[in-house]
C-alpha cells in the first residue's frame, strides 16, 4: 500500500519511520516532509493547507492510506475532504478537532459531561474578564481559544499579568480570531503528562503515558517552547492515575463526542496534570503529539499500518507495548522559541544500540545536513530503564556541546529518575 503522511516535524518523521517498518507498505510520501525522511519516504512539496493538490497527488499515486499529522490541516478539514474523494485517511473530522480547535468548547464539553478539569470562565469581554480575574485572585490561567501555535496560554503569577494578558488577547488582538474569545482558568498545580490513545468513536485504545518538557531551558526555566524533550512510560505515574485517567477522562470523553454528534477518529491526546484531587485535563488535542510521538512510538510492537487500519474498520488493534523506556533529547538552534539562525551545519550523531536521531528542522546542503527551523532534531534511545535510556541519549547528544549554534536540556526525565531511585529504596 502507497502511505501518504502529512506535515514536516518530528512526529512526522517519526511516524514515517514506523510506517516503513510495516511489511503491507509499499511506497511513504511525505508532504511536505523533511530532509531526515528522504532515505525512507518521498517528499513531496505540496503544504499541509493545500487540500486540493494533496487529494489530487492521492488520487494520482493510488495513495491507500492517509495519515494527517498536524492540527491545522485538521481543522481546516482536510479529512472531510478526503473522505468526500472516497480517500482513506486517518483523523478526526473537522467537527471533532474542534476539541483541539476551541478551548472553550473542550470546558464546555468536561463541564456537561463532569470530566475532571479546572474551573474557568469564558469571556469576549475584556470588563468582565477583569472583574472575574480581579475576584479569582491569582495565580490564575489566560488561555485563547482557538488555535495560537502552542503561545496562547499565559500562567499568570499575578493579577496585573493575568489581565495583561486579557488585554493582549481580548482588545490588541493578539492572536486574531484565535484570542476574540479567551478562557480563564483555575491554576492547577502537579505533574503533567501527556496520554494518547488511538481512537474510533467510543472504542478507546491508549498507548504508554508520556511525558513533555516544554520549558527552554534547564530547571523548567525560560519560555515555553514546542517541547524540549520527552519520555515513557512516566514512573511517577500510579496505576490508579492512569487508570482513573482512562476511565474518567479519555474514554468518556470520546463516548460524549458521539453524543455532541461530532464522533472522534484519529489520536486522541489528553494533556493532564496530577493534582491532589487526582487527574484533571489541562487539554485536548487531536493528534499525535510532539515531541510525545518520538518517544512512544518505539515502544509499539505492532505493525503501525493494520494498527490504523484496524481503527478504521472498527477492530480492536490488540496494542502491544514492550516494557522498556523511551527518552528523546530535543537539540534547538540557539534563540528559539525567539530569533535563531538557519542553515548552521550539524555534527554527525553516534547512532550505537538503541539510539536513534528523528528529524524537525532540517535541511541537506552540499556540506551535509544543516539546520532550517527552531526545533532542529531529536536524539532518542530505548532502555531497560529510563535512566539507561537518558544515559544511551545524553552519550549521543552531548556531540552538540561543541557546537555555540544549538542548546538542548541536560535535566530530561531528571525528576523522574530521582522519584523513582527514592520510591525503590523505600521499598
Ligand atoms: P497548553 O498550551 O494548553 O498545553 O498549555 C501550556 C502549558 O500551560 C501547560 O503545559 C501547562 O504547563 C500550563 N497550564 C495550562 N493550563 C494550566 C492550568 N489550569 N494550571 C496550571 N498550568 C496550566
Ligand atoms: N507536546 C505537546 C503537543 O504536542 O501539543
Amino acid at each position: 500500500m502507497n502511505i501518504l503522511v502529512i506535515g514536516r516535524g518530528g512526529r512526522e518523521h517519526s511516524l514515517v519511520q514506523k510506517l516503513s517498518e510495516s511489511e503491507q507498505t509499499d511506497r511513504i510520501f511525505a508532504a511536505p516532509g523533511n530532509a531526515g525522511m528522504e532515505k525512507i519516504a518521498e517528499c513531496v512539496v505540496i503544504d499541509e493547507g493545500d487540500h486540493e493538490r494533496l487529494i489530487a497527488f492521492a488520487q494520482q499515486n493510488e495513495v491507500g492510506l492517509t495519515i494527517v499529522g498536524p492540527e491545522n490541516p485538521l481543522l481546516d478539514g482536510v479529512v472531510d475532504r478526503f473522505v468526500e474523494a472516497g480517500l482513506k485517511v486517518f483523523g478526526p473530522s473537522q467537527a471533532a478537532a474542534l476539541i483541539e480547535g476551541s478551548k472553550h468548547f473542550a470546558k464546555q464539553l468536561m463541564e456537561k459531561y463532569h470530566i475532571p478539569t479546572a474551573g474557568y470562565q469564558a469571556f469576549e469581554d475584556i470588563k468582565n474578564a477583569r472583574a472575574y480575574i480581579e475576584e479569582k485572585g491569582a495565580p490564575i490561567v489566560i488561555k485563547a481559544d482557538g488555535l495560537a501555535a502552542g503561545k496562547g496560554v499565559v500562567v499568570a503569577e499575578t493579577v496585573e499579568e493575568a489581565v495583561a494578558a486579557a488585554e493582549e488577547m481580548l482588545e490588541n488582538g493578539q492572536f486574531g480570531d484565535a484570542s476574540r474569545e479567551i478562557v480563564v482558568e483555575e491554576f492547577l498545580a502537579g505533574e503533567e503528562f501527556s496520554l494518547m490513545a488511538f481512537v474510533n468513536g467510543e472504542e478507546v485504545y491508549p498507548m504508554v503515558p508520556a511525558k513533555d518538557h516544554k520549558r527552554a531551558f534547564d530547571g523548567d526555566e525560560g519560555p515555553n517552547t514546542g517541547g524540549m524533550g520527552a519520555f515513557a512510560p512516566v514512573p511517577q505515574l500510579t496505576e490508579k492515575s492512569y487508570q482513573t485517567a482512562l476511565h474518567d477522562i479519555v474514554t468518556p470523553v470520546a463516548a460524549a463526542m458521539v453524543e455532541e454528534g461530532r464522533s472522534f477518529t484519529g489520536i486522541l491526546y489528553a494533556g493532564l496534570i496530577e493534582t491532589s484531587e487526582g487527574p484533571k485535563v489541562i487539554e485536548f488535542n487531536a493528534r499525535f503529539g510532539d515531541p510525545e510521538t518520538q518517544v512512544v512510538l518505539p515502544l509499539l510492537q505492532n505493525d503501525l499500518v493494520q494498527v490504523i487500519l484496524d481503527i478504521l474498520d472498527g477492530r480492536d488493534p490488540q496494542l502491544s507495548w514492550t516494557n522498556e523506556s523511551c527518552a528523546g533529547v530535543v537539540v534547538a538552534s540557539k534563540g528559539y522559541p525567539g530569533a535563531y539562525e538557519k542553515g548552521r551545519l550539524l555534527p554527525a550523531i553516534s547512532v550505537e544500540d538503541d539510539v536513534f536521531v528523528v528529524h524537525a528542522g532540517t535541511a541537506l546542503d552540499e556540506k551535509g545536513y544543516v539546520s532550517n527551523g527552531g526545533r532542529v532534531l531529536l536524539v532518542g534511545s530505548k532502555g531497560k530503564t529510563l535512566a539507561d535510556a537518558l544515559s544511551q541519549t545524553y552519550h549521543s547528544v552531548q556531540v552538540f556541546d561543541n557546537f555555540d549554534d544549538f542548546f538542548y536540556r541536560h535535566d530530561i526525565g531528571r525528576s523522574s529518575v530521582l522519584s523513582s531511585a527514592s520510591h525503590s529504596d523505600e521499598e
